[in-house]
């Protein structure tokens, strides 16, 4: 078992979800490299003293140049706020450590191309989070999307809701505000997210038509006061991808205020002669039409059917916490060249076309017109 040494710079909620995926890792029982924590940066010192509780994680400090200075760091995974993305990415790889950057890859297009372009000239392993795709579910879905099982593909889905924006009771935080978030707001926040698949299939929007939505424009700050949130909070992008030399209309959501909603994950692809429906609201169901002489759509409870084994029992369900772990285990594979066909995680070249993608959504918003990527 060879160890991969992590840092984690931004110890917040992703920061620790990683954290507790590395501490539940003799889990995984088909790869012999595993992730140990040995260092954490935050400027918080709350969010740093949680990791008292992993004895490996040995330095913890609230600046992440130090961690960058420290040679047992392998690998380093950046959770802050978008507007930093850009430089803490550089300085990683400035540092000659791997890295596991967080979506959106950058604040906009411009910065997800420097980044890109940094990632290219410094040669280091770089892969941007994005753990959805790890669902058992979600990986049928894209094997029969690939397999061309499908007939002639008619109409895609995917898309990505929250709810817990509908409460105006909550507290604003940094993903309210377009200077820390990003212009894009929900489209930075959640677009990652829907376009993943779509993209690793080769579909990508040719054209598109944005409607694009904002909810309450202020929220408590926390402090006793009003805080003004100003970013986009609903994005529905009705595009043209092409699908085996057809035009095919896909249809990528981003939504924090869809009613009932909790971290809601869903691909759909019809085709003619059959079609797949996932959604992580139902974690361990596949859904599947059929196209005979009746038409059915079937639904089959795929259990734990995850890329990566694991000692847990295959009828039990999957959740949040073991994808992101198989995603980590998609990244240590890949890194040490072991991925053998399954499914890696999104590359930095997916992340820039996620941006193109919400640079044009922005663009078709403020133009109300169709819009080609190009
Ligand atoms: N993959 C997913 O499903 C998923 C889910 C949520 C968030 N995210 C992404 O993860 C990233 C972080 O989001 P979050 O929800 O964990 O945010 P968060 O606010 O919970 O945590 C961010 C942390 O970064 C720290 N920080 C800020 N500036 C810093 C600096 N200069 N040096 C060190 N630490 C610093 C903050 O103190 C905070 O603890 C974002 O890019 C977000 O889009 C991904």
């Amino acid at each position: 078992m060879k160890d991969i040494r992590v840092g984690i710079i931004g110890g917040g909620l992703m920061g620790r979800e990683m954290a507790s995926a590395f501490a539940r890792w003799c889990a995984i029982t088909d790869l012999p490299v595993r992730p140990v924590l040995v260092a954490v940066a935050d400027l918080n010192p709350a969010s740093l003293s949680w990791f008292e509780c992993i004895p490996s994680c040995v330095q913890k400090t609230a600046d992440y140049r130090e961690l960058l200075a420290n040679p047992a760091v392998d690998v380093v995974y950046v959770a802050v706020p978008h507007n930093l993305h850009e430089k803490l990415y550089c300085d990683v790889l400035a540092a000659g450590k791997d890295l596991l950057a967080e979506k959106p890859f950058g604040i906009d297009l411009a910065s997800a191309r420097r980044i890109l372009s940094a990632v290219e000239s410094s040669g280091r392993f770089v892969r941007c989070s994005s753990e959805m795709p790890f669902f058992p579910g979600a990986q049928r879905a894209f094997e029969m999307a690939r397999g061309g099982q499908l007939g002639r593909v008619l109409e895609v889905v995917s898309g990505f809701h929250h709810s817990s924006d509908l409460d105006p009771t909550k507290p604003a935080n940094w993903k309210r505000s377009s200077v820390t978030c990003g212009e894009g707001g929900v489209l930075n926040d959640l677009g990652m997210h829907a376009c993943h698949v779509p993209l690793r299939l080769g579909w990508r929007p040719k054209r598109l038509y944005a409607q694009l939505q904002k909810g309450y424009g202020q929220r408590p700050d926390g402090r006793g006061g009003m805080a003004v949130c100003d970013t986009w909070d609903n994005a529905v992008l009705h595009s043209w991808t092409e699908v085996g030399g057809v035009e095919v209309p896909l249809r990528l959501e981003m939504k924090r205020l869809a009613p009932g909603a909790t971290n809601t994950w869903f691909i759909e692809v019809l085709g003619t002669e059959s079609g797949v429906r996932f959604s992580t609201s139902m974690p361990k169901t596949l859904e599947v039409f059929e196209r005979g002489k009746e038409q059915w759509w079937k639904r089959t409870d795929l259990g734990f059917g995850t890329p990566f084994k694991t000692v847990t029992g295959g009828i039990f369900e999957p959740g949040f916490p073991d994808v992101i772990q198989q995603m980590w285990a998609a990244y240590l594979a890949e890194r040490e060249g072991l991925l053998e066909g399954r499914f890696g995680c999104a590359t930095p070249q997916e992340a820039v076309a996620t941006h193109e993608i919400f640079a044009a959504a922005l663009e078709s918003q403020k133009s109300q017109s169709v819009l080609e990527i190009g």
